[in-house]
């Protein structure tokens, strides 16, 4: 008999509970390990906007920027838009029947830009497609792909030295996980290691309505 059963245990059954084991959820080993907590220099400089399509008319016109997971273009949409790059970058592998019509979708619906070469569609796996970006050619890198914790981790690593010096990676889903279909996500764990690990810092964190915030950060 261990210390807490002694302790605990026996006393409440004395007293008539009924002590009963619970078996863990059959996806716990999904659940996301608690992120690692950040020091105060890896925020004190990050600026709150209310949400990302406020945030994007900040990063400076003109640049390169990747978003990586784009479905049908919605965001694209906005960063065209908002950010005015000189080159947008869409990378996903549209392999899910969930997300497969995104790829005419998006092609149709950017067909001037893409003509123009303003839009490159780069179609493929995150980690295959982050491989053909040369060393430091982008201004920026936006994530929203699965938001699984190795994937999102892999995905950090991989844009890291693709970042111009003061480029920045940001990405979607900064929370927990879907509070509607129950799936946990890995980003927040992710990039809080990501900071720890390789000295970056928060530049900007975009509220949501639905909590689904997005990160962006920089070199520190
Ligand atoms: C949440 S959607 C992107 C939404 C889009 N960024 C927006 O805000 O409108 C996720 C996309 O990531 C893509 N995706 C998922 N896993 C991927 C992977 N490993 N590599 C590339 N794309 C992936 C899916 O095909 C899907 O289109």
């Amino acid at each position: 008999m261990n210390v807490f059963t002694k302790t605990v245990h026996a006393p409440l059954r004395r007293l008539g509970f009924k002590i009963v084991r619970l078996t863990p959820p059959a996806n716990s080993s999904r659940l996301p390990v608690r992120a690692p907590e950040l020091a105060s220099e890896h925020v004190r400089e990050c600026r709150l906007f209310p949400s990302r399509e406020a945030w994007l008319p900040t990063i400076p016109e003109g640049g390169t920027i990747a978003e990586i997971g784009v479905a049908n273009g919605d965001f694209s949409d906005a960063i065209l838009r908002l950010a005015k790059p000189e080159r947008l970058y869409l990378v996903d592998a549209w392999h899910t029947s969930r997300f497969a019509p995104g790829f005419e979708h998006v092609s149709a619906r950017f067909a001037a830009d893409i003509t123009s070469g303003r839009v490159q569609i780069r179609r493929g796996f995150s980690t295959d497609a982050l491989r053909t970006f040369a060393p430091a050619s982008l201004d920026m890198a936006y994530i929203d792909t699965t938001h699984a914790y190795a994937l999102t981790a892999e995905e950090l690593a991989l844009c890291e030295p693709l970042m111009k010096p003061d480029g920045r990676i940001a990405g979607h889903d900064y929370c927990e996980g879907n509070a509607v279909t129950g799936i946990p996500y890995g980003v927040i764990q992710a990039v809080h290691e990501f900071c720890l690990a390789r000295h970056w810092v928060f530049d900007a964190l975009s509220l949501a309505p639905d909590g689904h915030m997005s990160f962006s950060l920089r070199r520190g």
